[in-house]
C-alpha cells in the first residue's frame, strides 16, 4: 500500500519523544498498523525532520515544533528542553491535528510517548482516543511507577528491592536515575512525569512481547489497558509475512552496509562478535581502552561501531594493531548485522531496542549497561531469560579488559556458551510467534486497531 492510498477507517498521530531509540519503534509500530489499514501519520519536531531527509519509508510525517527547531534535544537542560516541548508542542500539535481536520481523513487517537505526557491532555482536550507507547521494558516502566508512587525509597539502601512482578532486584539492577540517586534529575522527572496523568490513557503499548515479560505484563494488565505489541522489528526480520517490509526507520547516521556485510561474509559461523553501545552511550577514555584490548585478548573477530564523536577514545594504532581480527565503522546496519550467521555474540550496552533485535534474531549478549534502562536490562538478560552474562566493573566502574575475554568466552565456547545460544534461539522463535498472524501481539495489535475503527 502506499502512502496516502488507504481508506480512511481510522488515522492515528504517532508523537515521540525526539530521539531515535524512541522514533524507531514507534515508526516500526506504525507501519504495522499501516498494514491493518490504519492511516497513520508521525509528528516529527522540525529538528528531527531536517535528519530525516534521507527518510524514504512508508508512513507520512509532518512537522511540530519542541521550541528548538535549529538544535533539537541534545540531553542538555533537558527541563528547560520539556517544559518548552510541553509548551510550544501542545499548540503546533493541536494546529496540526486542525489541519489534518479539514483533510478526508481526520485524526481519532494519539500515540503518544509518555515522555510527552501532554500528548494525551491534548488527545483528551480534544475528544480523541490517547494511546500511550511506552518505549522502554514492561519492567522497567513498572519500577518507574513504583518510583512516582513514592513505593520505591530513594536514595536505595544496599536491601534487595522487592517490587510485584519482578525479580528480587539489587540496587545495581535498578535504572540509573534511581540507583545513582540525583544523578540525572531532569530526566528522573522525564520519567516518573509518564505516570502524572495516565489513568486517562485509553491504552497502554507496551513494545514487548507477552511470553517475554508475562509476570510483569500480567500484573500491571490487572488494574490498567496493558497491551504487549512487539517486538516493533520489520518484518523482514521477523515473521517475514508482510511484503517488502525491510524499512529500518529513521537513523540519524549513515549506515556502512557494504564494508561490513562483505567483512561478515567472509568470517566462518558464529565467529564474530558484534560490539555496539547504541546512539547515545558515551564510554570513559578508560573504558574504551580496557574493551579495545579486551577484544584484542579473545583473539576472536570482531565488528565495532565506534561512532565519529567517540573515534577519538581508541587506543592509538588499534586498528593497526588488530589487523584482520577486527572492523571498525562509525555505524552498520545492525538488524542485518545480527542476523548474519557470522555472529556469535553481541556486546551491548542493552538499550531497549538492541536488547530486543539480539533476542528477536537469537544472539547471546555480554551486557555493559551504561546508565537509563541499561541495568535493569542487563539483569534481565542474565537471571531471567539466560541468553547472556553481564560484564562485572571494577570499583571504578571499568570493566577490564579480562573480564571482557572471560565474558566473551563464556557466551561463545564450552557448555555455558551453548546453552545461551539455545536459549537465545528459543527467544528468538517465539518473538517470531508473537508478532506472526494470530500471535500475542498480533491479537492486541488487531484488538486496538478493531476499537479504533468501531469507536
Ligand atoms: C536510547 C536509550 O539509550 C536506551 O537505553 C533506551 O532503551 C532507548 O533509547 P539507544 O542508546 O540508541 O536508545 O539504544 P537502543 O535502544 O539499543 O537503540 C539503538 C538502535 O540503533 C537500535 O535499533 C539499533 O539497531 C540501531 N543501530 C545501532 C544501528 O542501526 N546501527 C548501529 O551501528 C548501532
Amino acid at each position: 500500500m502506499e502512502k496516502g492510498e488507504e481508506d480512511c477507517k481510522a488515522h492515528c498521530l504517532i508523537l515521540p519523544f525526539p530521539i531515535q531509540g524512541h522514533i524507531n519503534p514507534m515508526l516500526q509500530f506504525a507501519r504495522r498498523l499501516r498494514h491493518k489499514g490504519i492511516k497513520v501519520t508521525l509528528a516529527a519536531t522540525k529538528h528531527v525532520f531536517k535528519s530525516m531527509q534521507e527518510y524514504s519509508g512508508s508512513v507520512s510525517v509532518e512537522t511540530i515544533s519542541d521550541g528548538f527547531d535549529e538544535t533539537g534535544f541534545n540531553g542538555e537542560s533537558a527541563d528547560e528542553y520539556s517544559s518548552r516541548f510541553r509548551q510550544v508542542g501542545t499548540q503546533t500539535l493541536e494546529e496540526l491535528i486542525q489541519k489534518l481536520k479539514s483533510s478526508c481523513c481526520p485524526v481519532d487517537c494519539i500515540i503518544y510517548d509518555p515522555f510527552l505526557p501532554w500528548g494525551l491532555d491534548l488527545a483528551k482536550k480534544l475528544g480523541l482516543v490517547g494511546a500511550a507507547f511506552f518505549t522502554q521494558s514492561c519492567a522497567v516502566d513498572h519500577i518507574y511507577y513504583h518510583a512516582y508512587k513514592g513505593d520505591v525509597k530513594l536514595p536505595l539502601s544496599d536491601s534487595e528491592i522487592l517490587i510485584p512482578g519482578l525479580p528480587p532486584l539489587k540496587p545495581s539492577d535498578m535504572p540509573s536515575f534511581l540507583y545513582v540517586h540525583g544523578s540525572y534529575p531532569p530526566l528522573f522527572d522525564i520519567v516518573v512525569s509518564q505516570f502524572q496523568n495516565i489513568e486517562k490513557a485509553d491504552w497502554l503499548l507496551f513494545n514487548t512481547f507477552h511470553k517475554l515479560e508475562e509476570e510483569v505484563i500480567d500484573w500491571m494488565a490487572k488494574s490498567s489497558p496493558v497491551k504487549a505489541i512487539g517486538p516493533t522489528i520489520p518484518s523482514m526480520y521477523l515473521d517475514k509475512r508482510l511484503e517488502d517490509d525491510r524499512e529500518y526507520g529513521l537513523s540519524f547516521y549513515k549506515p556502512m552496509t557494504g564494508v561490513c556485510m562483505e567483512w561478515l561474509d567472509k568470517r566462518e559461523s558464529e565467529s564474530v562478535i558484534y560490539v555496539s553501545f547504541g546512539s547515545m552511550a558515551q564510554l570513559r577514555m578508560e573504558e574504551m581502552e580496557e574493551l579495545a584490548w579486551g577484544l584484542k585478548m579473545s583473539n576472536k573477530y570482531f565488528l565495532w561501531v565506534v561512532r565519529s564523536s567517540e573515534e577519538s577514545k581508541l587506543p592509538k594504532d588499534f586498528a593497526k594493531e588488530t589487523g584482520e581480527k577486527g572492523l571498525i565503522v562509525s555505524w552498520c546496519p545492525q538488524l542485518d548485522v545480527l542476523a548474519h550467521k557470522s555472529v556469535g555474540c553481541f556486546i551491548t550496552h542493552c538499550g531497549w531496542n538492541s536488547t530486543l533485535e539480539a533476542l528477536s534474531s537469537g544472539v547471546p549478549m555480554v551486557a555493559m549497561p551504561q546508565w537509563t534502562d541499561q541495568s535493569t536490562n542487563a539483569k534481565y538478560v542474565m537471571d531471567v531469560w539466560k541468553t547472556g552474562i553481564r560484564a562485572q566493573s571494577d570499583k571504578n566502574g571499568i570493566v577490564r579488559r579480562e573480564t571482557i575475554d572471560r565474558c566473551t568466552r563464556q557466551v561463545m565456547e564450552g557448555e555455558t556458551g551453548e546453552e545461551m545460544r539455545k536459549n537465545a534461539t528459543k527467544w528468538k522463535e517465539l518473538a517470531r510467534e508473537a508478532v506472526d498472524e494470530g500471535g500475542s501481539s498480533d491479537r492486541n495489535i488487531d484488538e486496538f486497531v478493531s476499537k479504533l475503527v468501531h469507536s
